[in-house]
């Protein structure tokens, strides 16, 4: 159906039939063959470009890993040594009196080289060009413009991707051989190996480079909506920030960092389960910038939507939480305001809503598998820097959004750090 935009207003207007769309629609119009065309130059058959028994293989698998307790264990793990890595750079940006872009992959002064991260996202922006680009064919036929720009993008993404599995490959091999086990890196790339190992070419269907490359990069996707990026937007909108105490020790880069440590030795799954503020200003953040902004569908076969609206295979549908997140119908006359505690119950409990009104993780049977996971790695980092920095925007500095299918800032976000402890 709607490729015009005029359409896709229509469709914002039906958005009380995101039920029967999301749910009893979704398997006959997940990708289609234009959305997974346009896409497949950088997802290749990942899960979110996968349709029918690929897809179904992956989430099964997926699902299984992400409902693990080990997972959520060694995820805690790693998301708090991430935070602390964050933390150290900015600390040290806070003694350097120094500028920091809190805009992901230009954070790190350890960063000299993001040319992965410039490729990854150039790759990710010209392909969703393509849905209003009607001459992106024509291009990529020619080599020329941005499909030109797409391809040594693409191929920088794909060397690079397939030399971290290489590595992690032969670490893990490595690792194995001295019966150092423990020094394997826990995370999903390895467990994807272990997996491929496990199940063989035919069983997950993990056990050759293509498809890890594939894995990588669909979850890289995910990873782009990480914490610091939120934590920014959270504090745009005026998450508070607690100060405490002000003595010489300030200035002290190693009791500063062991304190940083002690607090973030605290922070577990658990914990931060109990911290419902926090969760409700993570959510409330999601509500207004969704990090999928807008999420099309492609139709597979010929069908008629619950209005009565015919739709046609090789067209496609769109929902958009950007928009659904503002609207009063669904949140009240302040639907624009930053209220977290609209997320909070009489009790002081989370108020959930259904995930057909706040659509920021989808819903329905590909509804996001790492939400939790999500949440656990903003929340880490929330409270952290929450705790122990402040940050003030750089005066003049321009927050405009980038179109492409992660939200995200056209010239990153400049702040002014400083501690406070
Ligand atoms: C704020 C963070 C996140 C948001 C807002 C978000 C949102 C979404 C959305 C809208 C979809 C539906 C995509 C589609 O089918 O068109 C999705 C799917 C998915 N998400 Fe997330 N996501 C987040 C973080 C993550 C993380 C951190 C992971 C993994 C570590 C993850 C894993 C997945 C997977 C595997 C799917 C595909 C499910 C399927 O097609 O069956 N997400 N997510």
């Amino acid at each position: 159906m709607a490729r015009s935009s005029a359409q896709q207003v229509e469709q914002l207007r039906n958005y009380h039939r995101m039920h029967d769309w999301l749910v009893e629609y979704l398997s006959k119009h997940r990708t289609g063959d234009v959305y997974r065309s346009y896409m497949h130059v950088l997802l290749g058959d990942g899960i979110f470009n996968a349709d029918g028994e690929l897809w179904r293989k992956q989430r099964k698998t997926a699902s299984f890993e992400f409902a693990s307790k080990n997972l959520r264990d060694f995820s805690a793990i790693v998301f708090r040594e991430y935070s602390l890595k964050l933390s150290s750079i900015l600390s040290q940006a806070s003694m350097a009196g120094k500028v920091v872009d809190m805009q992901i992959g230009t954070l790190s002064p350890d960063l000299p080289e993001n040319s992965f991260a410039q490729a990854f996202d150039a790759t990710n922006i010209i392909v969703t060009l393509r849905f209003i680009d009607p001459l992106w064919r024509l291009k990529r036929f020619l080599h020329v413009g941005s499909e030109a720009l797409l391809e040594q993008s693409i191929k920088l993404v794909d060397e690079f991707t397939y030399s971290v599995i290489r590595r992690r490959k032969a670490e893990i091999l490595e690792a194995r051989a001295s019966g150092k086990q423990e020094k394997i890196k826990h995370d999903i790339l390895s467990r994807f190996i272990e997996l491929g190992e496990a199940d063989g070419e035919d069983g997950g269907g993990f056990g050759d480079d293509k498809s890890l490359r594939d894995v990588v990069l669909n979850f890289k996707l995910r990873r782009e909506l990480r914490a610091v990026r939120e934590v920014e937007r959270a504090r745009e909108e005026g998450v508070m920030i607690i100060p405490c105490g002000d003595g010489d020790e300030e200035n002290d880069e190693s009791w500063f960092a062991a304190r940083v440590a002690q607090f973030a030795s605290l922070l577990s799954y658990d914990s931060l389960g109990k911290l419902v503020y926090l969760h409700a200003c993570v959510t409330e953040t999601l509500r207004l910038y969704p990090a999928v902004p807008q999420d099309p569908k492609g139709i597979l076969e010929d069908d008629v939507l619950p209005d009565g609206r015919k739709v046609r295979a090789g067209g496609m549908v769109t929902y958009v939480p950007y928009s659904m997140g503002r609207m009063e119908y669904n949140w009240g006359a302040d639907a624009a305001s930053f209220r977290p505690e609209r997320w909070i119950n009489d009790d002081g409990a989370f108020r959930n809503a259904s995930p057909f009104k706040f659509t920021a993780f989808q819903a329905g049977p590909r509804i996001c598998l790492g939400k939790d996971s999500a949440y656990l790695q903003m929340k880490m980092a929330l409270a952290i820097l929450c705790r122990f920095y402040r940050f003030q925007l750089v005066e003049g500095h321009p927050v405009e959004y980038r179109m492409m299918t992660i939200l995200s800032m056209a010239h990153g976000l400049k702040v002014r750090v400083t501690r406070a402890v």
